[in-house]
C-alpha cells in the first residue's frame, strides 16, 4: 500500500510539531524515519496509523482516505508494548479475531509466528508478566499475525537484545520480500537503519514558535 501525506501540519495547543508539505511512502519498501528526540517520528506514525485523527492536511492510503476496511489493514507498534492482560495466545487470538480470519486457520497462524519469533515457550504465559524485550516480541507478533499491508514499527528493537535484534531484523526483512508489504521503521539504530531500509526520511525538529 502506498501512503501519500501532503500539506501535513500537527500541534500540540500551539506548538507546531510536523510541518511536511508533500511525502510519499512506497509500497512493497522499508522506510526508515530518523531524526532527534522530540522531531515528531512518534507523533507521524501516530497520524499514519490513524490513532491520532487531529491534525490538518492529508494521508491517502493507496490514493485513498482512512477508512474501517484500510483501518484493519494497518498497524503500529508502539515502543512501550501494548498488551491485553491475557496469555500470549490470546494476545495474538485477538487481532485475528476482530478481522474475522478463518478460525481453523487461526491456530496455525499463530503457532507459526510464534516459532519465527522464537517465543513458543512463552505462548501460556500471562502477557503483562514478561520481561521488557518479551513483551516488545509478542507485541511484534501481534502485529505480524494477521499479515498487514503496512507494518509501523516505533523503536521496537530498543530494549531488545542483540540476538533478537538479528532475529527482529531478518522477519522484518523477510516479511517485506515475500508478502510485498509497506514497513515503516522509526530507529536511532544506524546499522539497523542502513541493513534494513530502502529509504530513509530524515525529519527536523522545527524551531520552537
Ligand atoms: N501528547 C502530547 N502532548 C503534547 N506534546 C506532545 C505530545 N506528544 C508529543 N509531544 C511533543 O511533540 C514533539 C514531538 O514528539 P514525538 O513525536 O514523540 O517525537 P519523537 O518520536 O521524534 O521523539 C515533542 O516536542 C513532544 O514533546
Ligand atoms: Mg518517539
Amino acid at each position: 500500500m502506498n501512503i501519500t501525506i501532503k500539506n501535513l501540519q500537527k500541534y500540540y495547543k500551539d506548538k507546531l510539531v510536523l510541518d511536511i508539505k508533500q511525502l510519499e511512502i512506497e509500497s512493497n519498501k522499508i522506510t526508515g524515519i530518523v531524526g532527534e528526540n522530540g522531531a515528531g517520528k512518534s507523533t507521524l506514525l501516530n497520524i499514519i496509523s490513524g490513532i491520532d485523527k487531529n491534525f490538518c492536511g492529508q494521508v491517502y492510503y493507496d490514493k485513498k482516505k482512512l477508512n474501517k476496511k484500510i483501518q484493519k489493514e494497518i498497524t503500529l507498534v508502539f515502543q512501550k508494548p501494548r498488551l491485553l492482560n491475557d496469555t500470549v495466545y490470546k494476545n495474538l487470538y485477538y487481532p485475528l479475531k476482530i478481522r474475522n480470519t478463518k478460525k481453523e486457520d487461526n491456530k496455525f497462524k499463530i503457532e507459526e509466528i510464534l516459532k519465527n519469533l522464537d517465543i513458543e515457550s512463552l505462548k501460556d504465559k500471562k502477557a503483562l508478566e514478561l520481561s521488557g524485550g518479551e513483551q516488545q516480541k509478542v507485541a511484534l507478533a501481534r502485529a505480524l499475525v494477521f499479515n498487514p499491508k503496512v507494518l509501523m514499527l516505533d523503536e521496537v528493537t530498543s530494549n531488545i537484545d542483540f540476538e533478537s535484534i538479528k532475529t527482529i531484523e531478518s522477519i522484518i526483512m523477510n516479511y517485506n520480500k515475500y508478502d510485498k508489504n509497506t514497513i515503516i521503521l522509526i530507529s536511532h539504530d544506524k546499522k539497523l537503519i542502513k541493513s534494513l531500509c530502502d529509504n530513509v526520511i530524515v525529519l527536523d525538529k522545527l524551531e520552537v514558535n
